[in-house]
């Protein structure tokens, strides 16, 4: 005979009815007694939490990350520690503006956010598709993205508020060459680089310190939509991206990445700089790849679904905080800024104990003395003390072989004007000129499409920036917005 499976309150009360509502007679009215149905009505009222305030669509998979490279000369970290080595991982892409339920294939760059469950702890990397970022202080972050959502009156999205922003904004040329290029509208998340963009620091075993800049690299080749199929899907389809990701995984066409390095011993920061004029942990800047070509670390797969989107995905806190013995941070203004910004963000979007959700819960050991809290369901350190230093033989103690090496800084403390630090012109420059002459043409008609209707003297201080980073850039754009072309000599 088939095992049938009754149907509970969330108690574990067998549920008699659960199509129809207790009632005083056939007609009603309902009785409040009914108290399967009230908890049923009262947990659906509960059920969203609040959607991440940038990055709110998304789609995730687990997987496995390989050694395929010995790097242990820059990285002591225990996920490197051997060639083959396997590590879990869980990854979450994203586009950025929209909200929960936008289209997969708006012109955004898209998140690449991964978590590494390694031996000493969860190694989170959470970047992007782009190398660099539209900003390089992190006081800029809210009102960038305030750009990026809805217009306070009108609710509606408005490239005025993006384009004023962006042209008293010069450091966010690069990006904007970036998002307006064919990379704008990648072809779902399989076919496209991740990047930690940020700098980053290795440290090695005998405690010298690297700079760091991580690279995924898609294994499936690079596919962008065009801007028509783009706009298609994102009637026809907007859930594109998701489908592609869940179907490939589902149909055992596992997508992979070639994780690399760009490595930069820690005394060449300072001689790099002189040389280039740039600042090494400008996240607006790359490291030239003929300065700091790329090193093979190993190969990410994803292979698994999730079981279920909320309690995985949506629950899913990803933090620049979390690095691992032998990675570290770096004196990035903006790394600096969402060290602290993304933990404050869970506590809020998820709970005071989000880390014990299972996908975010370490698969290593971990001891704090952290207590108590809202939804405390891991046995909240039973009978051990909740206090260090304490005179437990077995309670857990700071680790003295885990300190980092000490990192020289210096200056006054001061407000520093950012726009200062580094020309914003050259690299986007440059990208524009790596570009080929029809991939230039759709960039510029993408910039001139998107500035349309934009007020006057904020597309003219725009267009100073284009011009400058390259005339014909500037020229193009002007042209194709029917207006005369600044003259920036
Ligand atoms: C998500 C803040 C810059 C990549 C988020 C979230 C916040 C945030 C509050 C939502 C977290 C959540 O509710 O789970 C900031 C601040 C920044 C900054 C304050 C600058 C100071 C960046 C940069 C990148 C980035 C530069 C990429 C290089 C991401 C990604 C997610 C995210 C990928 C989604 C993670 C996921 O899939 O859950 N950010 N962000 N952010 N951010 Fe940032």
């Amino acid at each position: 005979m088939s095992h049938r499976t009754t149907l509970t309150t969330a108690s574990g009360i067998p549920v008699a009815d659960n199509q129809n509502s207790l009632t005083a007679g056939p007609r009603g009215p309902v009785l409040l007694q009914d108290f399967h149905l009230i908890e049923k009505l009262q947990h659906f009222n509960r059920e969203r939490v609040p959607e991440r305030v940038v990055h709110a669509k998304g789609s995730a998979a687990y997987g496995t990350f390989t050694v395929t490279n010995d790097i242990t000369q820059y990285s002591c970290a225990a996920l490197f520690h051997t060639v083959g080595k396997q590590t879990p991982v869980f990854l979450r892409f994203s586009t950025v503006g929209g909200e929960k339920g936008s289209a997969d294939t708006e012109r955004d760059p898209r998140g690449f956010a991964v978590k590494f469950y390694t031996e000493e702890g969860n190694w989170d990397l959470a970047g992007n598709n782009t190398p660099v970022f539209f900003i390089k202080d992190p006081s800029k972050f809210p009102d960038f993205i305030h750009t990026q959502k809805r217009d306070p009156q009108t609710n509606l999205k408005s490239p005025t508020m993006m384009w004023d922003f962006w042209s008293q904004s010069p450091e966010a040329l690069h990006q904007i060459t970036t998002l307006f290029s064919d990379r704008g509208t990648p072809d779902g998340y399989r076919h496209m680089h991740g990047f930690g963009s940020h700098t980053f620091s290795f440290v090695n075993a005998v405690g010298e310190r690297f700079w760091v800049k991580f690279h995924f690299r898609s294994m499936q080749g690079i596919k962008n939509l065009s801007v028509a199929d783009a706009v298609r899907l994102a009637g026809e389809d907007p859930d594109y991206a998701q489908r592609d990701l869940f179907d490939a995984i589902d149909s055992k066409e596992f997508p992979r990445w070639r994780l690399c390095v760009q490595v930069m011993p820690e005394v060449e920061a300072e001689s790099w700089s002189k040389k280039t004029g740039w600042n090494p942990f400008d996240l607006t800047k790359v490291w030239p790849y003929k300065d700091y070509p790329l090193i093979e670390v190993g190969v990410l797969e994803l292979n698994r679904n999730p079981e279920n989107y909320f309690a995985e995905v949506e629950q899913a806190a990803f933090s620049p905080a979390n690095v691992v013995p032998g990675i570290g941070f770096s004196p990035d203004k903006m790394l600096q800024g969402r060290i602290f910004a993304y933990h404050d963000a869970h506590l809020y979007r998820v709970g005071t104990n989000y880390q014990q959700v299972p996908v975010n819960k370490p698969q290593c050991p971990y001891h704090t003395y952290q207590r108590d809290g809202a939804m405390r369901f891991d046995g909240n350190g039973g009978s051990g003390p909740n206090y260090e230093p304490n005179r437990f033989a077995s309670a857990p103690k700071q680790a003295p072989a885990y300190k980092e090496p000490p990192l020289k800084v210096s200056g006054d403390a001061d407000r520093y004007d950012h726009t200062v630090d580094g020309d914003p012109y050259t690299q986007a420059g440059n990208l524009f000129r790596v570009l080929k002459e029809d991939e230039r043409d759709r960039l510029t008609s993408n910039i001139a499409g998107a500035m349309r209707g934009v007020p006057l003297d904020i597309i003219q201080r725009q267009l100073v920036h284009f011009a400058k980073a390259d005339p014909h850039y500037g020229d193009a754009i002007a042209r194709k917005l029917g207006v005369t072309a600044p003259d920036v000599q």
